[in-house]
């Protein structure tokens, strides 16, 4: 098992809505900070849906995306928006980690408000899985609340279906990696 090391850069793509390349690297522990601040210019929607409730404690989340970032079962790929040379500006992040007793990968993602629609999820998503097929893992899984539709949407389109443990508010999602 390989282990992802924090600033390789996974992927670069030119987005056709989107000025500048969007570069997906790992997220390592110097982006505490900017993935704090990323959380915090999410709208208040766009925030609880990511972390499916209300939660004011960004930093704490920030830190806990990069905790265990050296562990080669969990891993933060962050979207950056890369105008010319120097930083970028994180515009979506997504987390994965594997759960050993239901054998499957989980992850969680959002993208930047203003960014959405533009194909960074499905970005992030393709990353993601690659990733986690190269780590040997076989299944990846998530849960989102039924009504995000944009959640919803973007796991249709990147290949999950219902596995029907969802219940009356939330829908619970898989995908066999290749
Ligand atoms: C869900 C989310 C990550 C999608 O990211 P995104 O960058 O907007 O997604 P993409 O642009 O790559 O869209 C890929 C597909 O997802 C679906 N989709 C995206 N937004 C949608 C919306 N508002 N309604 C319905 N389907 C949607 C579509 O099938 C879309 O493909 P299309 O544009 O060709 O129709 C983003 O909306 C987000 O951050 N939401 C808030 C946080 C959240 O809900 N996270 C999920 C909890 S795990």
């Amino acid at each position: 098992m390989s282990q992802i090391l924090p600033d390789a850069v996974v992927e670069t793509a030119e987005l056709t809505e989107v000025e500048g390349a969007v570069c997906i690297r790992a997220a390592g522990a110097s982006d505490v900070e900017r993935l704090s601040i990323y959380f915090t210019d999410l709208s208040a929607t766009s925030r609880n849906k990511r972390f499916m409730g209300a939660r004011a404690d960004v930093a704490v989340l920030a830190a806990e995306c990069v905790a265990k970032a050296n562990r080669p079962d969990q891993f933060t790929l962050l979207a950056e928006l890369r105008l010319d040379e120097g930083q970028g500006t994180i515009i979506g992040e997504t987390r994965y980690a594997y759960n050993a007793v239901a054998r499957h990968g989980d992850f969680a993602i959002s993208v930047a408000d203003v960014f959405q629609r533009k194909g960074v999820g499905m970005q992030m998503m393709t990353a993601m899985e690659r990733r986690a097929s190269d780590l040997g893992h076989e299944t990846i899984a998530a849960e989102t609340a039924r009504t995000n539709a944009e959640m919803r949407g973007l796991a249709k389109k990147a290949g999950f279906a219902d596995t029907g443990l969802g219940d009356w508010q939330s829908v619970h999602f898989a995908k066999r990696l290749p």
